[in-house]
C-alpha cells in the first residue's frame, strides 16, 4: 500500500510517500519512497517567528511543486499525464497548528482525494510526532512497548502523554504557558540569534569552552520539583531578558556572554524535560519512553536523556528517531495515517480542520 502524506501545519510544506509492507502481520514495514520538506525559514527569519498569512501563501505556492517532486522521487510518475499515480491512501494533518495553513493542506488533500478517488485519513500532528518513532522499528514488536510515556516537545507544544497503546492517549502534563521550542525561539531572539532559536542556541552553546561550573549565569528551573507533570517556560524567558538587560552593553553583546547564556538556556530546558519525563515514567511504571517534536532534535538533549535513562531506569526501552524525523515532516503523518486507517473516508466534506486539536 502506498500512502501520500501532507503536512502544512506550520511553516514547512511537507509531502511524503510511504510504501507499507507486512500489513497483516504484527510487524509493519515502512519504506520511505520520498520525503520532501520545503522550508520557509528564510521568509520568517526577519520576523523572529512564523508569520501565519505569509506561511499560508507559501504553502499555496509550494504544494504543487512539492507534490510533483515527491511523486517523481518515489518513481510514481506516469508516462501519460492524466494518469493517477499509484497511491492508495492520503493522510493529512488536520490539527493542531495554524488554522489558515492547515486549511491549505486539507483542501489540497480533498481535491486529490476527490479526483483520484482515494480515501483520506485526518491525522493529528502530535500523534505524528509520537508514531514516527515506529518508522524504522519494523523488526521490533513495538506492541510490547506499552504503556509508554511520550514527551512531545515542539514549537507549539510541550506535553507528557501516557500511551496505553496506539490510539489510546492521555495527556498527564503540559506547559501552562510557552512551549519548550517557543522558549528556545524567544530567548534566541533576546540574544539576537536567528530563528528558529533551538538550533541557533545549540550551535552557540557549542562554542563555549568553559565548563558548567565556571559559568556566571544560573537560570531558575521553573516547576522542576512540582508534584505534577506540568511545565512552565515563560518565567525562563523573563529571567533571560532581565539578565541580558542588567549587563553592560559591551558584555551582553560579547560572544562569551551569548554563548554562556545559550548554554545555560539549553541546559535549563534539558534539566526540566528530563526530570519530569523520568518522574512520569517511574510513577506510571511504563515499559518505554518515546520522544518527539522539533526540540527532540537537540543533540545535547538526546545525549543527556540517554545517559539519564540508562542510569536511573535501565530496564526501560527508549525511542528517539533520527533528527530529520523529529522536526516537522510528512513521513510522520504517513505513519500516523497508517495506524488510523479506521478514520479514512471518501466523503471529503466530513474532513474539518481543528487548530486546537488535542491528542
Ligand atoms: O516540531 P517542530 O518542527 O514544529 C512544530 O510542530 O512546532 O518544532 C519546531 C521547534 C522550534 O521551536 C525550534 O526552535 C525547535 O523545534 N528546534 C530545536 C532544534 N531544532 C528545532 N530546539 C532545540 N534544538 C534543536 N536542535
Ligand atoms: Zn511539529
Amino acid at each position: 500500500m502506498n500512502i501520500l502524506a501532507i503536512d502544512t501545519s506550520c511553516d514547512d510544506t511537507c509531502i511524503s510517500i510511504l510504501k507499507v509492507k507486512n500489513q497483516k502481520s504484527k510487524t509493519v514495514e515502512f519504506n520511505i519512497l520520498s520525503n520532501i520538506v520545503s522550508s520557509q525559514i528564510k521568509i520568517h527569519q526577519k520576523y523572529g517567528g512564523v508569520y501565519p498569512t505569509l506561511a499560508k501563501r507559501e504553502h499555496q505556492k509550494n504544494l504543487m511543486p512539492v507534490l510533483k517532486r515527491a511523486i517523481k522521487k518515489a518513481n510514481l510518475l506516469k508516462t501519460s499525464k492524466n494518469q493517477k499515480p499509484n497511491i492508495n491512501l492520503i493522510a493529512v494533518t488536520v490539527g493542531p497548528g495554524l488554522d489558515p495553513c492547515l486549511w491549505v493542506g486539507v483542501n489540497f488533500a480533498k481535491a486529490l482525494g476527490y479526483f483520484w478517488q482515494v480515501p483520506i485519513i485526518p491525522v493529528n500532528h502530535i500523534e505524528g510526532h509520537v508514531l514516527v518513532n515506529f518508522l524504522t522499528k519494523s523488526d521490533d514488536n513495538f506492541q510490547k512497548s506499552f504503556p509508554a510515556i511520550c514527551l512531545v516537545v515542539s514549537g507549539g507544544h510541550t506535553q507528557l502523554i501516557l500511551m496505553k497503546k496506539i490510539s489510546n492517549y492521555k495527556i498527564i502534563g503540559e506547559t501552562r504557558d510557552d512551549a519548550a521550542g517557543e522558549c528556545f525561539d524567544k530567548t534566541a531572539r533576546i540574544l539576537g540569534l536567528d530563528y528558529p532559536g533551538g538550533p541557533a542556541i545549540a550551535s552557540e552553546a557549542l562554542k563555549l569552552s568553559i565548563t558548567k561550573d565556571q559559568s556566571l549565569i544560573r537560570l531558575p528551573r521553573p516547576m522542576i520539583n512540582s508534584k505534577n507533570y506540568d511545565f512552565s517556560f515563560s518565567g525562563l524567558k523573563t529571567a533571560v531578558l532581565y539578565d541580558f538587560k542588567k549587563r553592560p552593553e559591551k558584555i551582553r553583546h560579547s560572544r562569551k556572554y551569548i554563548s554562556e547564556m545559550a548554554k545555560e538556556i539549553q541546559q535549563t530546558i534539558i534539566d526540566i524535560l528530563i526530570k519530569k519525563t523520568i518522574k512520569a515514567a517511574k510513577d506510571y511504571k511504563v515499559k518505554s519512553i518515546i520522544l518527539g517534536g522539533g526540540v527532540a532534535a537537540n543533540k545535547e538533549l538526546r545525549k543527556q536523556f540517554k545517559e539519564r535513562i540508562k542510569k536511573e531506569i535501565p530496564s526501560i526501552k527508549y525511542y528517539l528517531s533520527n533528527t530529520g524525523y523529529c522536526t516537522d515532516n510528512a513521513a510522520m503523518i504517513g505513519v500516523a495515517g497508517y495506524f488510523n486507517q479506521k478514520k479514512s473516508t471518501k466523503n471529503w466534506r466530513k474532513i474539518q480542520v481543528n487548530a486546537n486539536l488535542r491528542i
